[in-house]
């Protein structure tokens, strides 16, 4: 039985594409390495996975993901579909992309799992932006989240809607995961921890948004993969009534100060950050805080990594990776 997954060379792909190799899972993986970041990180990335015999790659878009069937795919038991433009603030200037890899992208992963024979549960790649500017804390997934303040965040709630209706229909069942800001070795690198550290190196100062007013629920990358397995393991948890589709929080449940990252930042590296503050961005939200009881009771989330422990292991490898 094979898993697919898609954006096999993002960073939560990659991750989660060598763990299930490890586990001794068939794999074939998909990703268009497109230009949003440099495509020599995900093809180094994919260069971690180029020993594992039992990991498959494709360069393919998921708009075409149907050519998996001509290249001889079978036997799929899971897709795991994480491939998405990602990012809030590339979506202001940029809200195409996030139409085509996000919507389209998103319908014709559907399509695909609806014709799979055999499939028994597709996981999706949700977000913490759903949430938006939501006041109430920790956020829930029985929370409203119907005022998106990005496109982006548009997108994947869109795309939970769209999985529910193809769940209702044809009864695929579905587990999406509202992701809240993962971090770790092999990162990326339009996130604010990636850049900090680079403009950090580099003597250059750092732009603070919303003057540091700001907290932020950091997932480290192995607690994240390691509630997927469980996921995939499990298999999707029935629902007493209505579409067999579920929606979870995979966050940390601990909120970080902006200014306590940047500090633990500092001392990972060894050096004082310039600090400029600035207004907040357009699309951007104040705060994230996931409530996680759900994926606890139903598949024993537990995440374990603080950012004291975390943020020194991806400095670590950006050191290495980087020759700095
Ligand atoms: N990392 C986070 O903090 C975070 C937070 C919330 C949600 N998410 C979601 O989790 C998923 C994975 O995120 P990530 O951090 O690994 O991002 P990433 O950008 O590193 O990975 C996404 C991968 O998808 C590929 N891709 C994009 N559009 C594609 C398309 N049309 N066809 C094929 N491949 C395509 C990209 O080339 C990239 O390698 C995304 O859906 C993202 O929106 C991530």
């Amino acid at each position: 039985m094979t898993i697919v997954v898609t954006g096999a060379a993002g960073f939560i792909g990659a991750h989660l594409c060598t763990a299930l190799v490890q586990q001794g899972k068939e794999v074939v993986g998909i990703d268009n390495l497109n230009p949003y970041y440099t495509p020599d990180l995900k093809r180094a990335r994919l260069a971690q996975l180029s020993d594992h015999r039992a990991f498959t790659f494709h360069e393919l878009d998921i708009c075409d993901i149907a050519q998996l069937d001509e290249l001889g795919v079978r036997d799929i038991k899971t897709v795991v579909h994480l491939a998405a433009q990602a990012g809030v603030r590339y979506s202001i200037d940029n809200p195409r992309a996030y139409i085509q890899s996000n919507l389209v992208g998103h319908a014709e992963v559907l399509e695909y799992c609806r014709q799979s024979e055999g499939l028994d549960h597709l996981i999706y790649a949700s977000s913490s932006s759903v949430y938006g500017g939501n006041m109430k804390i920790p956020f829930s997934e029985s929370d409203s989240v119907d005022r998106p303040v990005s496109l982006y965040a548009a997108t994947k709630k869109a795309d939970e809607l769209m999985s529910h209706a193809y769940a209702h229909l044809y009864g695929i069942p579905q587990t999406g995961l509202r992701f809240f800001t993962v971090y770790g070795p092999w990162g990326r690198p339009d996130m604010a921890y990636w850049s900090f550290t680079e403009a950090i190196l580099k003597g250059e100062p750092i732009r603070i948004f919303n003057k540091g007013d700001m907290r932020r629920d950091f997932t480290y990358i192995d607690d994240v993969v390691g509630g997927m397995l469980n996921i995939i393991e499990q298999g999707p948890k029935l629902v007493e009534t209505g579409a067999p589709a579920r929606v979870y929080n995979i966050g940390n449940n601990t909120p970080v100060p902006l200014m306590e990252m940047i500090e633990v930042l500092e001392h990972a590296l060894g050096l004082q950050a310039q600090k400029e503050f600035v207004p907040m961005q357009m699309g951007d939200v104040k705060q994230t805080y996931a409530d996680i009881d759900a994926l606890q009771r139903d598949y024993g989330f537990a995440p374990a990594t603080p950012i004291a422990t975390g943020l020194p292991r991806f400095v670590e490898w950006y050191r290495a990776y980087h020759n700095v």
